[in-house]
Order: structure tokens, then sequence, then C-alpha cells
């Protein structure tokens, strides 16, 4: 988990850097410069399937341990007081990750199936920059997120997002054995810190295109 939890984490930092190039007010032309060499580098291409992959059995060794611990105390305890000794959101990772996940679901169908399956639903679909022709894959995430219930659902799964972070990240080390005494404060500040900016930088995404900051 803690594996393919940090490699998940090094995808989202490269996915929140490449989106906030939208933040350069240039009609998305940095923006889509970016995600035309990510949707055509031969490299990248194949890392995607390590992506989906990687995704897959994060997924997949999250729902064993969650009914590994399930199985592991069938009988509930007479008296829990589970806040007592540890966090809501340390005990709803499964939850968290569920939600996250139906939110997934809901974002490929967005973005992802329409470039690599279907086609944009806006019209013309591709612009010039610098003289090659590209998907304008900005200009979609402006008609997606004209619509309010989108920005809705977008900005509930970071929040989800933030969460699961949150725990995940320090969790991750631990698991690893990296969680020395003296380097523990360290490593806790940076996991708040990295929860908080990229789940922030996520939601004001959808925030401002349909606020109409970003054009
Ligand atoms: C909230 C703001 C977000 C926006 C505006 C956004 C936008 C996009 C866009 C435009 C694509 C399509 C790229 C392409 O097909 O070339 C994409 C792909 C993807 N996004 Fe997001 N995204 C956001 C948040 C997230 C979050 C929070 C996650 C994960 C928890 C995520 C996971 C993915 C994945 C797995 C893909 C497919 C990657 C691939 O093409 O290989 N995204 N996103």
């Amino acid at each position: 988990m803690a594996g393919t939890g940090l490699f998940l984490i090094t995808f989202l930092i490269v996915h929140a850097g490449i989106n906030a190039m939208i933040f350069f007010n240039d009609s998305g032309e940095t923006f889509n410069t970016w995600a035309h060499f990510m949707a055509t580098n031969l490299i990248v291409r194949t890392m995607e399937i390590g992506l989906f992959l990687g995704l897959i059995v994060h997924i997949v060794d999250g729902l064993m341990l969650y009914f590994q611990n399930r199985k592991a105390r069938p009988v509930k305890y007479q008296y829990e007081k589970a806040s007592a000794s540890s966090s809501w959101y340390s005990r709803s990772m499964a939850l968290l990750g569920t939600l996250i996940l139906i939110f997934l679901v809901i974002h490929l169908k967005d973005f992802w199936l329409k470039t690599r399956v279907t086609h944009l639903s806006i019209s013309p679909a591709e612009v010039k920059v610098g003289g090659v022709m590209m998907e304008n894959l900005f200009l979609e995430m402006v008609e997606v997120f004209k619509n309010p219930i989108a920005v809705v659902v977008y900005v509930l799964g970071c929040f989800s997002l933030f969460w699961h972070l949150f725990h995940g990240f320090r969790s991750a080390f631990q698991s690893l054995g990296w969680n020395y005494s003296r380097y523990a404060a360290a490593i806790e500040l940076s996991g708040s810190v990295f929860a908080i900016v990229i789940s922030v930088l996520f939601a004001s995404m959808p925030i401002a295109m349909f606020l109409g900051w970003v054009h």
C-alpha cells in the first residue's frame, strides 16, 4: 500500500503541476502544450499503464487490508472508544478511498475517455499552438466546469483526497519503517502541508473556471 501510495503521490504532483498552467491565463496555450506532450510521448504513455496498474494494486491491497482487519475482530468490543487511540480519518481510509474512486470514475469519464476513446465535446476540438495542431483540452475543462454540479463533485473529491493524503502520507512512511523518531515531526509536517497544497490547488481549478477567473 505504501509503495503504490507513494507512486500515486508522484503522479498527483505532476498532474497538479501541469494543470496549474491554466492559471497562466493564456487561453490554455501552455497547459494544452504540456497536455499534448503527455498524451503523445511514448515514455509517458507507457508510464500511464503503470499508473493504472498501480491504482488497481493500491485499491485491491486496501480492500484486502480492510477485510483482514474486520476478520481479526468479528465481535465488536463491548465498549468502543476508538477516538481514544486513533483519528476518524485513519479509521475511514477505506471509505475515503471509495469516495475518491467514485470521483475518479466521473473524472475519467469527463476527460480521459474523451481524449483516448471518444472525442472532446467542444467544437472545434483542436487548436494550433506554435504551429502544432493539438486537442483543446483547456476549452473542454472550461465546458465541464460551466456545470455547478460538476464543480461541487470535484470539490468534494478534493476534500476526500485531502483526508486520504493527510493520513496516507505519514502512514506510508510508518509502513516502510521510515518513522525514525528524529524525523517524525518533519514527516508529519510535510504530509500535512502536501495534503493541503495538492487538494487546495486541485479544488481551485474547477472553482476558478466556474467563476470565470481563468480564460
Ligand atoms: C480537480 C481538478 C482536476 C482537474 C481539472 C483534472 C483534469 C484532468 C484532465 C484534463 C485529464 C486528462 C488528461 C488527458 O487525457 O490527456 C486528467 C486525467 C487524469 N486525472 Fe485529473 N484532474 C483533476 C484532479 C484529479 C485528481 C484529484 C485525481 C486523482 C485522485 C486525478 C486523476 C487523474 C487520472 C488518473 C487521469 C488519467 C491519467 C492519464 O491520462 O494517464 N485528477 N485530469
